[in-house]
């Protein structure tokens, strides 16, 4: 289901404390509204509203730096003002708006699928624990009473909205609302549950981000994907090969320039973030792709993952063919590619084979690559 986000980040963390609104934090070193708002993208919202404080509009553009599909508006005095500030600024007829605190940093793909899943069937979801420890009423540190923990959970965020009705709920919205479910609920919508999840843990008091720092390492994916070209040799005087032009009795056919190499690792990139292949983002019927400089093409696939999030922490290309000798342009070639993809040069390894002789490529038909991108996504 197409779906759009409210990301609220307009409170002032008065019980988190600390020097800046706990929002902009860092969080293993990336500040804790730019957590929810990768993995938001990474899980394929169409776009996000980031609700900010009003002073807070440079901080945000720092803060989220790099990514795509998101804006900042300023929030209210209340979370609920806030949240209808950003209904407002949504600009997307896609049939579900999430609404998630910024103060829930370990938000995850599957979490997002779940509650969509549920909207299929009901007109609100949201994630919801079952309360686990027994509830004590108490009165200045004295036990008054027991009170009955059936049937009671504990209500997180996103929860999940079909579209018009909770903009029909925000219409006339009154002061004091603290959850966008109730709002819903009392227009008689159906709501439901998801499996709540303690990574969906909200950040509210200082002693929450020592056991933030240790659960940073466990909110973030590693994927892997790879790449495969072929290209045919045919009458020239050089060719690109990972970026390098390299002087050759031949060169290689293609559409664009035909570097088989810098072709396959654009498709491992692609294909570590499940977003096509190459021929999706430059279709070869394309006049404009003609001749194309094919670091375009892996600058573009490094471009959507740092829009949806990811980093690329290290790619691994092979190449082969009979001739020409790739040792002697590869660290050329490795200092090259480390700079279309903005990598340190140790994060680059370009290597090379021949096939002894058998096959397209050992007759000297053509020349393949292969490569492997390793990328660092939100879970
Ligand atoms: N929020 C908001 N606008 C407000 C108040 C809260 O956008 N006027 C957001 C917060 O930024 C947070 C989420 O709503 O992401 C949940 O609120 P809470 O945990 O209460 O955050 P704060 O209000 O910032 O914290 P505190 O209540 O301790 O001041
Ligand atoms: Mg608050």
């Amino acid at each position: 289901m197409r779906f759009t986000a409210i990301l609220v980040a307009a409170g002032s963390g008065a019980r988190a404390g600390g020097e800046v609104p706990k929002q902009w934090r860092l969080l293993a070193g990336r500040p804790v509204a730019r957590w929810s708002l990768e993995a938001l993208l990474n899980a394929g919202c169409e776009e996000v509203v980031v609700v900010v404080p009003p002073t807070d509009l440079e901080l945000a553009a720092k803060a989220f730096a790099g990514l795509g599909r998101w804006r900042a508006v300023a929030g209210g005095a209340e979370r609920s003002r806030s949240v209808a500030n950003g209904l407002a600024a949504l600009s997307s007829d896609a049939p579900a708006i999430l609404i998630h605190d910024a103060a829930r940093p370990f938000l995850a793909r599957r979490h997002v699928d779940g509650l969509l899943a549920a909207l299929q069937q009901a007109d609100a979801a949201l994630p919801a624990l079952p309360v686990a420890d027994t509830l004590k009423r108490a009165q200045d540190g004295a036990v008054t009473g027991t009170a009955d923990r059936d049937g009671l959970f504990r209500a997180q965020t996103p929860q999940a909205f079909r579209a018009d009705l909770l903009r029909r709920a925000y219409a006339n919205l009154a002061a004091g609302a603290t959850d966008d479910a109730a709002l819903v609920e009392a227009l008689g919508g159906v709501v439901v549950l998801t499996p709540g999840d303690p990574m969906l843990m909200k950040l509210t008091y200082p002693e929450d981000f020592p056991m933030a720092e240790h659960l940073a390492g466990s909110a973030r994916r590693t994927r892997v994907g790879q790449g495969f070209d072929a290209h045919r040799w045919g009458p020239g005087e050089a060719v690109w090969l990972c970026g390098v032009e390299i002087a050759h009795d031949e060169t290689l056919m293609g559409h664009s320039d035909a570097d088989a190499g810098l072709h396959a690792l654009t498709d491992a990139i692609l294909g570590a973030l499940s977003l096509g292949d190459i021929g999706d983002h430059f279709p070869p019927t394309d006049p404009q792709w003609k001749g194309a400089s094919s670091d375009r093409f892996l600058r573009h696939a490094a471009d959507l993952a740092a829009q949806n999030g990811a980093r690329i922490t290290h790619v691994d290309v092979t190449l082969i063919c009979e001739r020409p000798k790739i040792k002697p342009h590869r660290l050329a070639m490795r200092a090259r590619v480390a700079d279309i993809l903005g990598l340190d040069i140790a994060a680059v390894s370009i290597k090379a084979t021949t096939t002894e002789g058998m096959g397209f490529t050992g007759r000297g038909e053509g020349l393949a690559a292969q490569a492997i991108a390793t990328l660092d996504t939100p879970a």
